[in-house]
């Protein structure tokens, strides 16, 4: 059993992998300053796990608060959820993005170390590998070549990690880079409820299918792909929880800098989402097709077989269950959280 703390553990992916954790006999502790998750989240975890999660509500960057969370329950291991993830948003504030993804992480890093806590598993994101014209991209691929400030964040905690790791051998880094999340746990009590307009793919999928939206404009159709539109790894919410509880498991020991892919390794095409989930919501999806989206690359999918080795772990829901549990999420819950 590890006491794990999980910052930002109320958001979409933090929530869902305190459910795996719980689930796998783990005691978790939240810290999130609800910056972009809502405190509906809490009771949500008690109705799924029975349980009680311990919640702070703060930021990584207040050294105080952090301080006092760490000498008070005595971690093995940090989750570093907490950060800013929107790409368009990156470009618009890099300064926000580099004091909450860059600042928070350096911060809890130093705070974690005067606490005599080295182990960390941090949040990062395919977007790392940029445009890369090869694929499936395995974790050898060349990164850092991202041209947005939250990809470049990403990457710059990566680098931290590493040359901590590489610096002090008490340290057991292990980065994990997500694809791209969908989903919902199947009680439909969770999901991606994000502010405002959706900027992720299957979020605004959803609400047209709703109603909340009256089209989904598909950014470009003119790619190199069999359709014409992006394609992309998109990973069950609940796999990458799993993804997370044996990461945590299996370098508990042992310190040193470790990368993985968490993606399925199938990429599916913006119009083959929109198809999917009308099958799973028997509703159809209206859509235009618009220019490209400054930034977007054809082609994202991932080689997941470093994690397959020495995780154990391989992803486990396919697109039909993604859909059927998005879904749910989204019919049962149109306002996300605000009851
Ligand atoms: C997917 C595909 C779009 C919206 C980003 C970040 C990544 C992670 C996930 C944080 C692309 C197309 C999308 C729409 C569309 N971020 N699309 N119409 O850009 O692959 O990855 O989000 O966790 O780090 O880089 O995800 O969902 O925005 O786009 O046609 O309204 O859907 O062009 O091909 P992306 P996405």
């Amino acid at each position: 059993m590890l006491k794990i703390l999980t910052t930002g553990g109320m958001g979409y992916i933090g929530s869902h992998t305190v459910i795996a954790l719980l689930e796998s006999g783990h005691e978790v502790v939240i810290l999130d300053n609800l910056s972009n998750a809502n405190i509906e989240v809490l009771a949500r975890l008690k109705k799924i796990t029975g349980r009680d999660v311990p919640f702070i509500e703060g930021d990584v960057r207040n050294r105080e608060l952090l301080a006092q969370t760490l000498a008070r329950y005595g971690f093995d291991a940090v989750i570093h959820f907490a950060g800013l993830k929107a790409v368009g948003e990156s470009v618009a504030e890099p300064m926000k993005y580099y004091d909450n993804n860059v600042n928070g992480s350096l911060i809890l890093m130093q705070e974690m170390a005067k606490a005599g806590v080295f182990q960390l598993v941090f949040s990062s994101s395919a977007t790392v590998y940029g445009d890369s014209k090869v694929v499936p991209l395995t974790e050898s691929a060349e990164a850092g070549k991202t041209t947005n400030p939250y990809g470049a964040s990403k990457y710059m905690v990566e680098c931290m990690m590493r040359d901590i790791a590489q610096a002090d051998e008490r340290w057991s880094m292990v980065v994990l880079r997500y694809f791209n999340p969908v989903g919902a746990h199947e009680s439909g009590l969770i999901g991606e409820a994000p502010n405002g307009t959706p900027n992720n793919l299957l979020p605004y999928i959803c609400q047209v299918a709703v109603g909340k939206r009256e089209f989904l404009s598909v950014f470009g159709g003119d790619y190199p792909t069999p359709d014409g539109t992006g394609v992309r790894d998109y990973i069950h919410v609940t796999d990458l929880a799993d993804g997370h509880v044996k990461a945590v498991q299996t370098h508990q020991h042992g310190g040193g800098f470790h990368i993985y892919n968490l993606g399925t390794g199938i990429g599916y095409s913006v119009l083959e989402m929109v198809k999917a989930l009308e099958q799973a919501a028997q509703v159809k999806v209206g859509y235009q097709i618009v220019p490209r989206r400054p930034g977007d690359i054809a082609v994202c999918y991932a080689d997941a077989t470093l994690a397959k080795q020495i995780l154990g772990w391989q992803a486990q829901c396919g697109l039909e269950k993604m859909m059927q549990d998005s879904w749910r999420w989204q019919s049962q819950n149109p306002n996300g959280y605000d009851v």
